[in-house]
């Protein structure tokens, strides 16, 4: 166990984990892949890269560095890192520009679903002595009239103190700040966890390299991750930040939206902070 405990989390951990979740996942549609879509789309990435070569003439010695950093991004199983923090945002936005309900945004790399279910005031699994401010996170789930959604589940995942996920870094519990908890016949929860920390991509792979290559910063400001969602109604991926925070304002993902920003204050008869958030869901 010590041995677990003391494990550093590594990008090629995270990487390899990232990847192989995503692998496991099905997604409810699969892509049309007709020929005449790939065609637009790929020759229309392509020309954009050459355009940028000829614009700033791309040298040779770039052009291999590029290379081995792409052969090395694979290698180091970071592609759902890389996507997720640089590519994802956009196509959130086309996805839900039709959307009236609540906002959503990525999803990032770090979902697993089936978590314990939990019922409507639940607190997340936890370690004994959970660093890290308490949390009361509650709200209702209606449609877009208003009307309840009795039962609606609210899966929500967080990183810890640390800036860590479960499954993702080492030495932490399997379900640790996970859960899905089942909302109750007024559609609302109260679930009870505590605050997470900022969060690093991880600097030691090929992302990292990046990153410190361009001299940008690795940070996304602190976020809980959710999925909410009810038979008849679109299911919204979404995460939620906190007022305040440094990174509110530069997420290296881009996934911030002023919605999407919590203001909690201290918690009454309680430890730590509350916040109330309504879930506004499409009809399906
Ligand atoms: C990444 C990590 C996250 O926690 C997230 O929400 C989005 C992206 C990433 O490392 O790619
Ligand atoms: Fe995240």
């Amino acid at each position: 166990m010590t041995d677990i405990i003391t494990e550093q989390a590594t990008a090629a951990a995270s990487g390899a984990a990232a990847t192989e979740q995503f692998r496991a996942k099905q997604r409810a549609e699969t892509a049309d892949v007709d020929t005449k879509r790939v065609d637009t789309l790929v020759s229309e990435l392509l020309t954009a890269a050459h355009d940028i070569i000829r614009r700033h003439k791309v040298t040779y010695a770039e052009y291999d560095v590029l290379k081995s950093w792409l052969i090395q991004v694979g290698e180091d199983g970071e592609w759902p890192l890389f996507l997720d923090v640089w590519l994802e945002h956009v196509v959130e936005e086309v996805a839900s520009e039709n959307r009236e309900g609540s906002k959503g945004t990525i999803e990032g790399p770090y979902y697993i679903s089936d978590a314990p279910q939990l019922p409507a005031e639940a607190k997340l699994p936890m370690r004994e002595n959970e660093e890290g401010t308490p949390l009361l996170f509650r709200g209702q789930v209606t449609n877009v009239v208003g009307t309840p959604l009795a039962g609606a589940l609210v899966e929500i995942w967080h990183a810890d103190n640390d800036g860590y996920y479960s499954q993702f870094a080492p030495g932490l519990p399997e379900w640790n700040l996970r859960g899905a908890v089942v909302a109750d016949d007024q559609g609302n929860f109260r679930i009870h966890t505590i605050e997470p920390a900022p969060y690093q991509i991880p600097t030691d792979g090929s992302c990292g390299r990046l990153i410190a290559a361009a001299g940008w910063h690795a940070w996304r400001p602190a976020h809980l991750h959710l999925k909410v969602s009810a038979p008849g109604h679109q299911l919204i991926t979404t995460q939620l930040y906190f007022k305040g925070d440094e990174h509110v304002g530069d997420d290296i993902a881009s996934a911030v939206k002023p919605e999407l920003i919590l203001d909690p204050g201290p918690a009454v008869n309680a430890d730590g902070r509350e916040v109330t958030y309504d879930f506004v869901l499409d009809k399906a």
